[in-house]
């Protein structure tokens, strides 16, 4: 793991070459947005719960106003926070590399395991989300979709018209992905030259083994996270450091290769 700038330079300039880079984040980008990550220990209200074990369908079934609650108050928490640099740095590069690259394959894919939203709201448009949304919910009974706006949640659980529970269309423990979204995955991976895993610590699979597709596509490979991960020892280059301080140092060095500017230290 270093933050030394030459390793900050030497992924820059992969950046530069890489003619289709595919970025998967974890709940580390949104972590300096304020957004607790998984693995950290909950505060206040929640600090009871095992975020693993309310993420479940068994949970949901027990007590769907509980697993209803916890879900709400992560919405209502991430509604009150703004993207964070990290965020603005992955929205800038996508535009950087689609106005490098118009039409054809689309230079950039950012695979996302966050259900925040925060990546759309800070100008991403590419976004596969792998592990769903909580801004849209679906009805146990009849499978009908609605948005988190036109719901009600003055009482939990929240039932639909149809008299069914209304759950969140995100991937819980044990259940499988969107296969649209594992499709379009698949579809950039087999095309990336170069791999990012940003704030992830690659424990949970499928997720957490994109790299290796990544990989035996021929990708460059490399990882940025607070902490060292399984995937660590394993990248092209690993950077260590706070994805909302490591991106936007990427971009500037970017813009500095693009200008043909000498790279300057931070
Ligand atoms: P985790 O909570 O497992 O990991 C977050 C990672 O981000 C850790 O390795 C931290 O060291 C790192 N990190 C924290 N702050 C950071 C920062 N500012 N900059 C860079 N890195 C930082 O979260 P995920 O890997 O996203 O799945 O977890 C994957 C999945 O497991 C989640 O989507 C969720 C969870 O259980 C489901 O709900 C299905």
């Amino acid at each position: 793991m270093t933050t030394d700038p030459e390793t900050i330079g030497m992924v820059a300039g992969w950046l530069h070459e890489a003619r289709s880079v595919v970025v998967l984040t974890g709940a580390g980008v949104s972590a300096e947005s304020g957004l607790p990550t998984f693995r950290d220990p909950e505060v206040g209200l929640w600090a009871e719960y095992d975020p693993m074990e309310l993420a479940t369908i068994g949970a949901f079934e027990r007590d769907p106003e509980l697993v209803t609650r916890w879900y709400h108050w992560r919405f209502t928490k991430s509604r009150d926070v703004r993207p964070n640099p990290g965020h603005d740095a992955l929205a800038r590069l996508e535009a950087l590399l689609n106005a490098l690259a118009p039409g054809g394959a689309p230079p950039f894919t950012l695979i996302t395991q966050n259900i925040d939203g925060l990546h759309q709201r800070a100008g991403s448009r590419r976004v596969v989300e792998l592990h769903g949304s909580f801004h849209r919910w679906r009805c146990t009974r009849t499978g009908r979709e609605k948005d988190l706006a036109d719901l009600s949640f003055e009482r939990f659980p929240v039932v639909s018209d149809a008299g069914g529970l209304m759950r969140p269309c995100v991937v819980w423990f044990g259940e499988t992905l969107p296969p649209e979204a594992l499709e379009a995955s698949f579809d950039a991976l087999a095309r990336c030259d170069l791999f990012l895993s940003v704030g992830t610590s690659a424990t949970v699979h499928p997720a957490a083994g994109l790299i290796e597709i990544a990989r035996a596509a021929g990708a460059r490979t490399v990882e940025i996270n607070k902490d060292p991960t399984a995937n660590t020892d394993a990248v092209d280059a690993a950077i260590g450091g706070l994805s909302g301080s490591v991106l936007p140092d990427l971009l500037r060095r970017m813009d500095e290769l693009a200008s043909g500017a000498p790279a300057r230290d931070t």
